[in-house]
Protein backbone atom coordinates (compact mmCIF):
# COMPACT_ATOMS: atom_id res chain seq x y z
CA UNK A 1 0.00 0.00 0.00
CA UNK A 2 0.94 3.71 -1.21
CA UNK A 3 1.89 5.77 2.24
CA UNK A 4 -0.21 8.81 -0.05
CA UNK A 5 -3.85 8.92 0.53
CA UNK A 6 -6.13 8.25 -2.51
CA UNK A 7 -6.91 11.69 -2.47
CA UNK A 8 -4.19 12.95 -2.35
CA UNK A 9 -3.54 11.57 -5.53
CA UNK A 10 -6.59 12.97 -6.80
CA UNK A 11 -5.59 16.41 -6.37
CA UNK A 12 -1.90 15.91 -7.94
CA UNK A 13 -3.95 14.53 -10.90
CA UNK A 14 -6.12 17.25 -11.11
CA UNK A 15 -3.18 19.77 -10.61
CA UNK A 16 -1.15 18.17 -13.31
CA UNK A 17 -3.94 18.65 -15.62
CA UNK A 18 -4.31 22.21 -14.65
CA UNK A 19 -0.94 23.20 -16.19
CA UNK A 20 -0.10 23.04 -19.79
CA UNK A 21 -3.70 23.56 -20.38
CA UNK A 22 -2.74 24.51 -23.60
CA UNK A 23 -1.96 21.08 -24.44
CA UNK A 24 -4.93 19.40 -25.00
CA UNK A 25 -5.14 16.23 -24.75
CA UNK A 26 -1.45 15.49 -23.96
CA UNK A 27 -0.93 15.14 -20.45
CA UNK A 28 2.34 14.80 -18.46
CA UNK A 29 1.07 11.57 -18.45
CA UNK A 30 2.44 11.51 -22.10
CA UNK A 31 5.33 9.30 -22.15
CA UNK A 32 5.93 9.64 -26.13
CA UNK A 33 8.31 11.60 -27.92
CA UNK A 34 5.71 13.57 -29.46
CA UNK A 35 7.29 14.97 -32.30
CA UNK A 36 8.59 11.63 -33.68
CA UNK A 37 4.76 10.17 -32.92
CA UNK A 38 3.49 13.09 -35.04
CA UNK A 39 6.06 12.50 -38.06
CA UNK A 40 4.92 9.43 -38.50
CA UNK A 41 1.48 9.81 -38.36
CA UNK A 42 2.21 12.57 -41.30
CA UNK A 43 3.76 9.52 -42.89
CA UNK A 44 0.84 7.25 -42.44
CA UNK A 45 -1.41 10.14 -43.52
CA UNK A 46 0.35 10.34 -47.11
CA UNK A 47 0.52 6.56 -47.14
CA UNK A 48 -3.12 6.29 -46.60
CA UNK A 49 -4.23 9.12 -49.17
CA UNK A 50 -1.63 7.67 -51.77
CA UNK A 51 -3.96 4.21 -51.13
CA UNK A 52 -7.03 6.57 -51.59
CA UNK A 53 -5.73 7.58 -54.95
CA UNK A 54 -4.46 3.99 -56.27
CA UNK A 55 -7.56 2.33 -54.91
CA UNK A 56 -10.04 4.81 -56.84
CA UNK A 57 -7.77 4.50 -60.07
CA UNK A 58 -7.96 1.12 -59.76
CA UNK A 59 -12.09 1.49 -59.24
CA UNK A 60 -12.62 3.83 -62.12
CA UNK A 61 -10.00 1.60 -64.34
CA UNK A 62 -11.14 -2.06 -63.57
CA UNK A 63 -12.25 -3.34 -66.53
CA UNK A 64 -13.38 -6.98 -67.99
CA UNK A 65 -16.12 -10.10 -67.30
CA UNK A 66 -14.24 -10.17 -63.72
CA UNK A 67 -14.13 -6.79 -63.17
CA UNK A 68 -17.63 -5.91 -61.39
CA UNK A 69 -16.90 -7.17 -57.58
CA UNK A 70 -12.79 -6.83 -57.56
CA UNK A 71 -14.34 -2.70 -58.44
CA UNK A 72 -16.57 -2.78 -55.66
CA UNK A 73 -13.94 -4.32 -53.24
CA UNK A 74 -11.50 -1.54 -54.68
CA UNK A 75 -13.98 1.29 -53.83
CA UNK A 76 -14.33 -0.34 -50.37
CA UNK A 77 -10.88 -0.28 -49.83
CA UNK A 78 -10.69 3.25 -50.93
CA UNK A 79 -13.26 4.31 -48.69
CA UNK A 80 -11.43 2.85 -45.50
CA UNK A 81 -8.15 4.00 -46.04
CA UNK A 82 -10.09 7.78 -46.44
CA UNK A 83 -11.70 6.55 -42.96
CA UNK A 84 -7.86 5.47 -41.78
CA UNK A 85 -6.47 9.02 -43.07
CA UNK A 86 -9.30 10.73 -41.26
CA UNK A 87 -8.53 9.16 -37.84
CA UNK A 88 -4.47 9.38 -38.48
CA UNK A 89 -5.09 13.63 -38.94
CA UNK A 90 -7.80 13.77 -36.34
CA UNK A 91 -4.75 12.18 -33.77
CA UNK A 92 -1.80 14.20 -34.86
CA UNK A 93 -4.68 17.55 -34.45
CA UNK A 94 -4.84 15.90 -30.29
CA UNK A 95 -1.32 15.23 -29.97
CA UNK A 96 -0.81 19.33 -30.94
CA UNK A 97 0.84 18.81 -34.20
CA UNK A 98 -0.72 19.71 -37.97
CA UNK A 99 -1.59 17.04 -40.42
CA UNK A 100 0.09 17.57 -43.45
CA UNK A 101 -2.01 17.15 -46.23
CA UNK A 102 0.22 18.94 -48.82
CA UNK A 103 0.22 17.37 -51.97
CA UNK A 104 3.90 18.01 -53.02
CA UNK A 105 6.15 15.66 -51.25
CA UNK A 106 3.35 13.09 -50.67
CA UNK A 107 4.81 10.26 -52.35
CA UNK A 108 7.99 11.07 -50.53
CA UNK A 109 6.09 10.98 -47.46
CA UNK A 110 4.17 7.84 -48.40
CA UNK A 111 5.61 4.41 -47.02
CA UNK A 112 3.43 3.24 -49.92
CA UNK A 113 4.09 3.68 -53.98
CA UNK A 114 1.45 4.73 -56.30
CA UNK A 115 1.33 2.32 -59.61
CA UNK A 116 -1.37 2.27 -61.91
CA UNK A 117 -1.09 -0.76 -63.42
CA UNK A 118 -2.32 -1.49 -67.00
CA UNK A 119 -4.53 -5.20 -66.40
CA UNK A 120 -6.84 -6.19 -63.48
CA UNK A 121 -4.40 -8.65 -62.64
CA UNK A 122 -1.51 -6.19 -62.30
CA UNK A 123 -3.78 -3.85 -60.07
CA UNK A 124 -4.37 -6.61 -57.68
CA UNK A 125 -0.64 -7.00 -57.04
CA UNK A 126 0.13 -3.32 -56.82
CA UNK A 127 -2.16 -3.25 -54.00
CA UNK A 128 -1.18 -6.44 -52.61
CA UNK A 129 2.34 -4.98 -52.64
CA UNK A 130 1.10 -1.38 -50.91
CA UNK A 131 -1.01 -3.58 -48.21
CA UNK A 132 2.09 -5.66 -47.57
CA UNK A 133 4.02 -2.46 -47.15
CA UNK A 134 1.04 -0.58 -45.07
CA UNK A 135 1.19 -4.11 -43.06
CA UNK A 136 5.10 -3.83 -42.36
CA UNK A 137 5.38 0.14 -41.41
CA UNK A 138 2.16 0.06 -38.98
CA UNK A 139 3.17 -3.54 -37.27
CA UNK A 140 7.01 -1.33 -36.78
CA UNK A 141 5.14 2.02 -35.49
CA UNK A 142 2.79 -0.05 -32.96
CA UNK A 143 5.78 -1.89 -31.57
CA UNK A 144 8.04 1.69 -31.43
CA UNK A 145 5.27 3.59 -29.75
CA UNK A 146 4.48 0.35 -27.17
CA UNK A 147 3.45 1.99 -23.82
CA UNK A 148 4.31 5.17 -24.28
CA UNK A 149 1.44 6.54 -26.57
CA UNK A 150 -1.86 3.79 -25.70
CA UNK A 151 -4.56 5.73 -27.77
CA UNK A 152 -2.32 5.98 -30.77
CA UNK A 153 -0.94 2.67 -30.67
CA UNK A 154 -4.70 0.95 -30.53
CA UNK A 155 -5.52 3.64 -33.32
CA UNK A 156 -2.46 1.95 -35.30
CA UNK A 157 -3.38 -1.93 -34.03
CA UNK A 158 -7.02 -1.37 -35.09
CA UNK A 159 -5.58 0.07 -38.87
CA UNK A 160 -3.08 -2.72 -39.15
CA UNK A 161 -6.11 -5.52 -38.45
CA UNK A 162 -7.95 -3.67 -41.39
CA UNK A 163 -4.51 -3.33 -43.85
CA UNK A 164 -4.48 -7.34 -43.14
CA UNK A 165 -8.35 -7.95 -44.05
CA UNK A 166 -7.38 -5.90 -47.33
CA UNK A 167 -4.32 -7.83 -48.27
CA UNK A 168 -6.35 -11.46 -47.95
CA UNK A 169 -9.19 -9.66 -49.89
CA UNK A 170 -6.71 -9.08 -52.51
CA UNK A 171 -4.87 -12.14 -52.26
CA UNK A 172 -8.43 -14.13 -52.48
CA UNK A 173 -9.04 -12.17 -55.52
CA UNK A 174 -5.40 -13.35 -56.72
CA UNK A 175 -6.26 -16.78 -56.23
CA UNK A 176 -9.78 -17.40 -57.77
CA UNK A 177 -8.15 -15.18 -61.26
CA UNK A 178 -5.92 -18.12 -61.71
CA UNK A 179 -7.81 -20.76 -60.46
CA UNK A 180 -10.40 -19.44 -63.33
CA UNK A 181 -7.59 -18.87 -66.03
CA UNK A 182 -6.00 -22.74 -65.39
CA UNK A 183 -9.49 -24.25 -65.71
CA UNK A 184 -9.90 -22.06 -68.82
CA UNK A 185 -7.15 -23.21 -70.24
CA UNK A 186 -7.72 -26.82 -70.27
CA UNK A 187 -11.37 -26.56 -71.19
CA UNK A 188 -9.70 -24.36 -74.46
CA UNK A 189 -6.76 -27.45 -74.84
FE1 LIG B 1 -5.41 2.12 -44.54
FE1 LIG C 1 -5.47 -1.07 -46.90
Amino acid sequence: MSDKPFLTDVQELRRRARQHIQDGAVTEGYRGDRDTVIRILNEALATEIVCVLRYKRHYFMAQGIHADPIAAEFLTHANEEQGHADQIAGRIVQLGGSPNFNPEGMLTRSHSEYVEGQTLIDMIKEDLVAERVAIDSYTEMVRYIGENDITTRRMLEGILAVEEEHANDLSSFLADLDKDWKTRDRSAG
